[in-house]
C-alpha cells in the first residue's frame, strides 16, 4: 500500500504509455515480450502461432479472441526492474481511432512499432497524429529486423518526411534478413550480436555485446568498413539526441531489433523506463473558465474518466468507468467529488485490470489507471477529485461519423433489453446514438463500420438479444453550429439530433457537405467536436 511518505517516488517511478503501429506491425509481440521480461509471462510460448495467441494477457474479450484483432482499450499494470508500468492496451483496427484516441489522452508515452519491411503504415500515421495533438512524446521500434526490409535509413527518411517529426537512430542495425548480425549501440558504443533464440522467442535472450575494439572479430571487413561509414554519416549528418526535443515530442529516438525473436527488446525497454517521462502536469480549466495546470505531486487526488466499458466481467454486470489518475494519491473509500453533477461518492471497489483479471486495489498514485463501478453515474470526460476546486479537465474531442445504420431487434420480446444495451453501449463512446425529429426508431453512428459488428455481437452476447441491422447511405456528417431555422439543407441530407441534443447533419457524399458549406457561410460545420 502507497502513502503519502512515499508519494512522490512512487509517482516518479511511474511509467504510462500505449503502443500504436499498423495492424500486423508487431505491437501485440512487443507487448507480450515486455510482459516477458517484467516477469509476468514465464514463457511467451502462447505466441507460437496466431491461433495460440487467443491467450495474449490484453485481449480480454472473447470478440477478440475470436478475430485476433485488439478492439477495445485497456490497461494492465506491471513492475519492470525498478519502475511501473501502465500500459494502455489501444486498438490496433483503423475502425476504432475514437477509442484509441481517447485512450492516447491518458498515455504519457508512445511507443511507434514499424515494420521494417513495410516503414510507415496507413493507421500508423493516424495514430502519430492523435500523439502530436496532445503532445505525447513517440519512441519508434524498427521491428522484423530478423527479415528482409527496407534500408535503414530510408526507414529514418520516411518517419521524418512522413510523419513530419525527427528522427535519430540509438542504435544501428548490420545487414538484414539473412545477413543480420546485429546492432550497434550508439550511446554504449558497442554491437549487440544477433542470435536466433530458441523456441522462436519464447524465452529472454541472452545479450552477448562486443566492445568497438573487437568487432572485427565478428563482423567482416565489409561489414566493418560499411558500418564505419554508416556511423560516421550519423555523427555528421544525423540529428543528435537531444532529451528535451523527445520530450517536447519533436523527435523521435529510434530502435531496430526482432520483437519476435527478442533481438534488442531488452535494451529497446531499458532506454524506454530510462527516457520516457513520468507522469506530467496536466492542463485543466479552472473554476474561472482560465487555463491551470494541475502537478501531479503537489496537487491532491485528481483523476478523469477516458473510457467506459460494459459488462467488462460477465458475471457482474455494469460499466466500468476507467480514470487517469492526474494527481495524489488515491485510496480506497476515499470520498471524491464529481465535478459534473456537484455531488460526492466514496470509492470502496476500486479495481485495475492484471490481464484478464480485474482485482480491487487499496492505493493508486497520478500516472495509474483505476476501474470505477459506474452504474450510470460517470460519463467521459467526469473529473474528479478530493478538493472542491471545480477546476475540469480539457475535454476529449469527437470526431464527425461516417457510417450509419438502423438497428432493431429481431423480436419484440427483447426490446426492454435492446434500449438497455444500446443506452449502455452508446455511453461508451464507439457508437452515437441519433435521434431525428418525428422518427421513433435511433440512427446508430460510428467513426467505422466494424463498430456497428461488435454492436451487435455485444447485444447478443451481453444483452441476449438478437438484431438486424440497415446501413444508411449517408458518407459523412458534421456538427451543426449556426440558426438551425436558416440552415440551408440538400434535399438528400437529414438532420439528427445525439444524444446532448446537438444537431448533426448527415450528408450523402463528401461533395454533398462541401456545397452545404458553401451554402451556408453563416453557419459552421464542425467535424471535430472539441467539447
Ligand atoms: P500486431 O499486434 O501489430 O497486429 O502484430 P503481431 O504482434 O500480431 O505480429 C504480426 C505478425 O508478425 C505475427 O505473425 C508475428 O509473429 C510476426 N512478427 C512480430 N514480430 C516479428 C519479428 O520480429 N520478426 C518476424 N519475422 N515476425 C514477427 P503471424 O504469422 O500473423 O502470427 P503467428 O502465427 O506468428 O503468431
Amino acid at each position: 500500500m502507497i502513502t503519502q511518505t512515499h508519494l512522490e517516488s512512487e509517482i516518479l517511478k511511474r511509467r504510462t504509455f500505449a503502443i500504436i503501429s499498423h495492424p500486423d506491425a508487431g505491437k501485440t509481440t512487443l507487448t507480450e515480450k515486455l510482459l516477458l521480461y517484467s516477469d509476468v509471462l514465464n514463457t511467451a510460448g502462447m505466441v507460437a502461432g496466431r491461433k495460440g495467441r487467443k491467450g495474449a494477457h490484453s485481449d480480454w474479450m472473447s470478440m477478440e479472441r475470436e478475430r485476433g484483432i485488439s478492439i477495445t482499450a485497456s490497461a494492465m499494470q506491471f513492475h519492470y526492474k525498478d519502475k511501473v508500468i501502465n500500459i494502455l492496451d489501444t486498438p490496433g483496427h483503423e475502425d476504432f481511432s475514437v477509442d484509441t484516441y481517447r485512450t492516447l489522452t491518458a498515455a504519457d508515452c508512445a511507443i511507434m512499432v514499424i515494420d521494417a519491411a513495410k516503414g510507415v503504415e496507413k493507421q500508423t500515421i493516424k495514430l502519430f497524429e492523435a500523439c502530436r495533438l496532445r503532445k505525447i512524446p513517440v519512441m519508434t521500434f524498427v521491428n522484423k529486423m530478423d527479415m528482409p526490409g527496407l534500408e535503414p535509413i530510408d526507414l529514418l527518411n520516411e518517419v521524418e518526411k512522413v510523419l513530419g517529426i525527427l528522427a535519430t537512430p540509438m542504435n544501428w542495425p548490420i545487414g538484414g534478413g539473412r545477413d543480420f548480425k546485429g546492432v550497434y549501440d550508439r550511446r554504449d558504443q558497442q554491437l549487440i550480436v544477433f542470435e536466433k533464440t530458441a523456441a522462436g522467442g519464447a524465452k529472454k535472450a541472452l545479450m552477448h555485446q562486443v566492445s568497438k575494439e573487437d568487432l572485427k572479430k565478428f563482423l567482416t571487413p565489409q561489414e566493418l568498413s560499411q558500418l564505419q561509414d554508416d556511423l560516421e554519416l550519423l555523427d555528421m549528418a544525423g540529428n543528435p539526441f537531444v532529451l528535451e526535443n523527445f520530450l517536447d515530442a519533436k523527435l523521435s529516438p529510434v530502435f531496430f531489433g526482432s520483437a519476435l525473436t527478442n533481438f534488442g527488446v531488452e535494451p529497446f525497454f531499458d532506454a524506454f523506463i530510462e527516457l520516457a517521462p513520468a507522469p506530467k502536469p496536466y492542463e485543466a480549466i479552472g473554476a474561472d473558465e482560465k487555463p491551470i495546470f494541475i502537478d501531479p505531486i503537489d496537487s491532491p487526488f485528481s483523476a478523469y474518466c477516458f473510457k467506459l466499458q460494459a459488462n467488462l466481467d460477465k458475471h457482474h454486470r455494469g460499466v466500468t468507468a476507467f480514470f487517469r489518475i492526474v494527481s495524489g494519491l488515491f485510496e480506497k473509500d476515499m470520498l471524491v467529488l464529481n465535478h459534473r453533477l456537484k455531488t460526492s461518492s466514496r470509492i470502496s471497489r476500486p479495481s485495475q485490470l492484471s490481464g484478464s483479471d480485474q482485482v480491487t486495489i487499496e492505493s493508486a498514485v497520478a500516472g495509474d489507471i483505476i476501474g470505477i463501478a459506474s452504474n450510470g453515474s460517470f460519463q467521459i470526460n467526469d473529473t474528479i477529485s478530493t478538493t472542491k476546486g471545480g477546476f475540469r479537465f480539457k475535454p476529449l474531442p469527437q470526431f464527425q461519423p461516417e457510417f450509419f445504420a438502423r438497428i432493431r431487434p429481431k423480436e419484440v420480446s427483447g426490446r426492454k433489453s435492446f434500449d438497455k444495451g444500446c443506452e449502455q453501449l452508446s455511453n461508451e463512446g464507439a457508437i452515437l446514438l441519433l435521434k431525428e425529429e418525428n422518427s421513433p426508431d435511433p440512427i446508430f453512428a460510428a467513426v467505422g463500420r466494424l463498430q456497428f459488428e461488435v454492436l451487435e455481437w455485444r447485444l447478443k452476447d451481453e444483452y441476449n438479444v438478437e438484431t438486424t441491422i440497415t446501413p444508411l447511405s449517408f458518407q459523412c456528417s458534421a456538427w451543426l453550429v449556426g440558426d438551425l431555422k436558416t440552415f440551408k439543407k440538400n434535399t438528400t441530407a437529414i438532420i439528427a439530433f445525439d444524444l446532448d441534443k446537438r444537431p448533426i447533419v448527415l450528408f450523402q457524399s463528401t461533395w454533398e457537405k462541401e456545397y452545404a458549406i458553401k451554402q451556408n457561410p453563416h453557419h459552421k460545420l464542425v467535424d471535430i467536436l472539441e467539447s
